[in-house]
């Protein structure tokens, strides 16, 4: 069966592609390398001992995207990760995310409701639920006003997902990530973050690597047991097995409405600390770091209540931070040592 995996030469979206390989899909890849390489093909063949098929285009364009549907008129699912996902850098340059995010989405959903029937499966995020009341966070906890252009791509995305299944003969399922981390285990493939990690673990493995000096801390003062912030980490590998499960659901008819909304974390809140703490513990180095004030914008914490999760979607996080820690450092040497 084939599926399209957009964003698929991506962090989240490679991994994916192989938990889907694995399971027997034939997987097609778009992707604009906008942010990603080529050589993450490689990495994939590597693991799974098959080459995805791969086209370059842009899902802005939209005659681009048309083209794609005619010539593969047999995909039967699509997982969509592509999208631009700086969160500073769309505060700078909001139409780039709402470009990019938003008329990537319509043109897809504008080819796959012609089909009879369509799976699709959104990359949305833990951002749509600010600084939810209660921990951990229930799937029905509100959706917050977005604090910047990126989150409210991902808010305006699940509506727009929301409305068309109503209407057409598209099944969607929402998974809101927490915070992905890790590599492969093969170290074949990672994050690959361009310029200054906006991410925890990237600028912790950059600062290991001696690619950065020290590691900032914002904020010690917040109400969490030691005072940093609070966020839910989840190996990324958990993650991509996740949307293989997602689709399975979709293809099988086994889910329960249109559109379905599952968040993806562990369950388990780490502290900033805790995750320098998981860093030094895997990688035996100690890893300077300073105390900053708060930075604005930032929640306290967030972890998910995986309920939904584990007893409807039947997935459940296995891999542990130290786990994802030491396959992220690993691949941080690896990638420097080249
Ligand atoms: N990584 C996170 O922390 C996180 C958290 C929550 C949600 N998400 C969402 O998950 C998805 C994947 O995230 P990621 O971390 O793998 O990001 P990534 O940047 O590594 O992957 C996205 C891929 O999409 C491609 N792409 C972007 N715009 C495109 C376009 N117009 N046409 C074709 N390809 C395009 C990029 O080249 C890249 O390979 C994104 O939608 C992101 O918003 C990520």
């Amino acid at each position: 069966m084939k599926v399209l995996v957009t964003g698929g030469l991506g962090f989240i979206g490679s991994h994916t592609v192989v938990e889907l390989q694995n399971e027997g899909f034939e997987v097609v890849i778009i992707d604009n390398l906008s942010n990603s390489s080529e050589d993450v093909l490689k990495g994939i063949t590597t693991i799974t001992g098959k080459t995805p098929l791969f086209e370059k285009l842009d899902l802005r364009e939209k005659a681009s995207v048309q083209d794609f549907f005619k010539k593969h008129n047999d995909v039967a699912g699509v997982i969509h990760f592509a999208a631009s996902k700086a969160v500073g850098e769309s505060v700078e340059q909001p139409l780039l995310y709402y470009e990019n995010n938003i008329s990537s989405l319509i043109y897809l959903l504008q080819e796959l409701q012609q089909k009879p029937e369509a799976s699709f499966i959104f990359s949305s995020s833990c951002t749509v639920y600010g600084q939810a009341e209660k921990m951990p966070i229930t799937e029905d906890a509100p959706v917050q006003v977005a604090m910047s252009p990126y989150g409210n791509t991902k808010q305006i995305g699940e509506e727009i997902i929301t409305d068309t299944a109503k209407v057409t003969n598209i099944n969607a399922i929402l998974l809101r990530y927490f915070n992905p981390v890790g590599a492969h285990k093969s170290v074949e493939i990672g994050e690959l973050p361009l310029g200054v990690p906006q991410n925890l673990v990237p600028f912790i493995t950059q600062t290991g690597v001696g690619l950065r000096q020290e590691l900032s801390v914002f904020g010690d003062d917040y109400p969490t047991p030691d005072g940093t912030a609070v966020r839910d980490y989840i190996h990324v590998v958990d993650l991509a097995k996740a949307h293989v499960i997602a689709l399975q659901r979709l293809l099988s008819k086994k889910n329960l409405s249109k559109v379905e909304t599952f968040n993806l974390g562990t369950g388990k809140g780490s502290s900033v600390l805790e995750v320098i703490h998981s860093f030094e513990k895997v990688s035996d180095k100690k890893l300077p770091y300073k105390m900053m004030p708060r930075r604005e914008g930032d929640i306290t914490e967030a972890y998910a209540n995986t309920d939904k999760a584990n007893n409807i979607l039947g997935w459940k996080a296995e891999l542990s931070l130290d786990e994802a820690m030491a396959s992220a450092w690993k691949w941080e040497q690896k990638v420097r040592s080249k």
